[in-house]
């Protein structure tokens, strides 16, 4: 499914202090954004107000004034938003679980959704882990993880903050094909990187944080080609 948000006078403060202020803003559907700036300019704030996660100090989202009340009780809002932390929280339970547990409750059990699982972990180069427990994982191989966990529930929006902070470039060409993958069925992403790289080329726009406000402009790809050798992912009775 594809949805719209369509935020309004969003703007987050501490104290004095203005992070920013964002008259307006659309994301989605289908968008494929590249969310730039220095340290310390509140591009994880924002995401996380995306997703719910943050109230922000004024400002609505689909004509909702998102208040601590709204974000916590009318979740509804923000329930096909995931967002992918940079160190991602783990269940405590082995690899195949940690990804069944984000399917539907009615659909975590059974040998399908564990069939679904591998496939998931397939994709990103975990398949032979699958039983061990997630506390076995190196840093880069959790957040390989929890890209699958968030591909496998076809999220409308999926924001991505530094993915690829921690990961080597074969690693990080896992993740891409998962995100291409998502674009190709609609998702809108966004993603926030120090560095330009495989993820960030599959963006068509930037958004930059800078002077408390918010520019969009063209995101230019430098490796165009590099996207277009992409495989595609194959789609099967699986139902991902
Ligand atoms: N609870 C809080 N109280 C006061 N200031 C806060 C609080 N939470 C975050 N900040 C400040 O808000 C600013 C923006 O933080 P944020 O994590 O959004 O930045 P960022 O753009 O993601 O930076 P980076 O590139 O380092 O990840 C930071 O200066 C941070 O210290
Ligand atoms: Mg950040």
């Amino acid at each position: 499914m594809s949805i719209q948000l369509r935020a309004q006078d969003l703007s987050k403060r501490y104290d004095d202090r203005v992070l920013f202020h964002i008259p307006s803003l659309t994301l989605g559907p289908s968008d494929a954004i590249y969310l730039k700036g220095h340290n310390g300019v509140g591009k994880t704030t924002l995401l996380k107000i995306l997703a719910g996660l943050t109230t922000p100090s004024s400002g609505s989202i689909n004509g909702d004034e998102i208040s601590t009340f709204h974000r916590l009780f009318k979740r509804k809002l923000f329930r096909d938003v995931v967002y992918l932390h940079q160190s991602p929280y783990m269940f405590d339970a082995s690899l195949v679980d940690n990804i069944r547990y984000a399917l539907p409750v009615t659909s975590q059990k059974g040998l399908n959704s564990r069939t679904r699982a591998i496939h998931a972990l397939r994709q990103v180069g975990l398949e032979s882990l699958a039983d061990e427990h997630c506390s076995v994982l190196s840093g880069g191989e959790k957040q390989r993880l929890a890209m699958a966990r968030a591909w496998i529930v076809n999220p409308s929006i999926l924001l991505m903050d530094e993915p690829s902070a921690s990961l080597d470039i074969e690693s990080t060409q896992g993740i891409v094909c998962l995100a291409k993958d998502l674009l190709d069925r609609g998702s809108s992403i966004v993603i926030t990187s120090h560095q330009q790289n495989g993820l960030t080329n599959l963006c068509d726009t930037q958004w930059s944080i800078e002077n408390q406000g918010l520019t969009v402009t063209p995101h230019l790809r430098i490796i165009d080609e590099e996207i277009k050798q992409i495989e595609p992912i194959t789609h099967n009775i699986l139902g991902n």
